[in-house]
């Protein structure tokens, strides 16, 4: 049997995918007009991607921006933890994330039916949940934070109260450092910052002697004791901003450098190594997202985040102490 290639009178409109623009920029820009959208990017997305955003940030800055967002669309370059955060906070909202397979490995390590059978087991504590969460662990918790304010709201927690602290371990650990408290954590981690050669980072140090190594805290604790200096993503480029010193070895995913570059263009930004040699500090989740799949998305209104209003109140009330709590 021969297949005969259909002639063009033959093929049905409503399958042709919607053709590409040549120039995305400008498409975005004027899909952003037409919906009066605003575009809110975390740091770990693919360069292009944090050129074209309103508002480029780390997780606590983030869902401040969504929280008062005035627009009546939401575009999220970011992973599905963080436009579902838009949402709890901003439920009027069209959120609009461009791949829903943009994930995260932490989030995923935290699932709802076990982390509530751990709570029930330790009735008597208090639950801390990193942002890196799903909207149902949110629900399950007492307080949400983030890696900038997590060692500032466990201090606010009366001394004595007991705290389970979830997912990350390692962030985890680091809070028990600064804070002094014993924390009884769930046992999570991000892919990304778990990879990082602690011999490498040495072996890089040794290169660059007048470097100074710059962490995120959900990195592995031999990495952390390295580092001059520990914080959030924008905590790091702040750091950075204001440093005397020239050259920085990056721990954390690698997409930070963009606007550590863009802030400081006479001064030098080493990515730290992973352990192997893949391309493992970048996220594979966050580089999901592309140009044509933000235009795609903001061309068909989709896919957009949508909760169940009960899970989303549930989630808002720890969302909402975290937000106090940071002021
Ligand atoms: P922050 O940008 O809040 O530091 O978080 C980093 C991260 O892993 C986001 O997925
Ligand atoms: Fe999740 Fe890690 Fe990716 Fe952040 S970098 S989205 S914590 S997998």
């Amino acid at each position: 049997m021969f297949l005969t290639a259909p002639k063009p009178a033959q093929l049905d409109r409503q399958n042709i995918p919607n053709p590409i623009p040549h120039d995305l920029f400008a498409a975005i820009a004027d899909l952003k007009k037409e919906l009066n959208a605003v575009i809110l990017a975390h740091y770990y997305q693919d360069p292009d991607l944090q050129d074209i955003a309103d508002y480029i940030g780390d997780s606590l800055g983030l869902s401040q921006a969504a929280a008062n967002c005035q627009a009546d669309v939401i575009v999220f370059l970011g992973v599905h933890f963080m436009a579902e955060t838009a949402k709890i906070l901003n439920p009027n909202k069209l959120v609009l994330l461009p791949d829903l397979d943009a994930g995260c490995s932490l989030a995923d390590s935290c699932p709802p039916d076990r982390f509530a059978a751990f709570k029930a087991a330790h009735p008597d504590h208090l639950v801390i949940s990193y942002i890196n969460c799903s909207a149902d662990i949110k629900a399950l918790s007492d307080i949400i934070c983030t890696s900038a304010n997590a060692v500032a709201i466990v201090n606010q927690v009366p001394k004595e109260q007991p705290i389970i602290f979830a997912p990350d371990r390692n962030l985890g650990r680091y809070v028990m450092q600064q804070t002094g408290r014993d924390l009884l954590l769930w046992d999570g981690a991000c892919i990304v910052h778990e990879i990082f050669s602690e011999r490498k980072l040495v072996e890089l140090k040794l290169k660059h002697p007048q470097a100074d190594i710059i962490a995120h805290p959900e990195c592995e604790a031999n990495v952390l004791r390295h580092a001059d200096f520990i914080g959030s993503t924008t905590g790091l480029l702040k750091y950075v901003q204001k440093s005397d010193r020239q050259e920085f070895i990056v721990v954390t995913e690698s997409g930070v450098i963009h606007q550590m570059q863009k802030a400081s263009p006479l001064k030098k930004f080493i990515p730290a190594p992973p352990t192997s040699n893949c391309a493992c500090n970048e996220c594979p989740y966050m580089r999901l997202n592309t140009l044509e799949k933000v235009y795609l998305a903001m061309k068909n209104r989709s896919p957009e985040i949508i909760l169940n209003e009960s899970i989303r109140q549930a989630a808002l009330k720890p969302m909402q102490r975290m937000l106090e709590m940071s002021l």
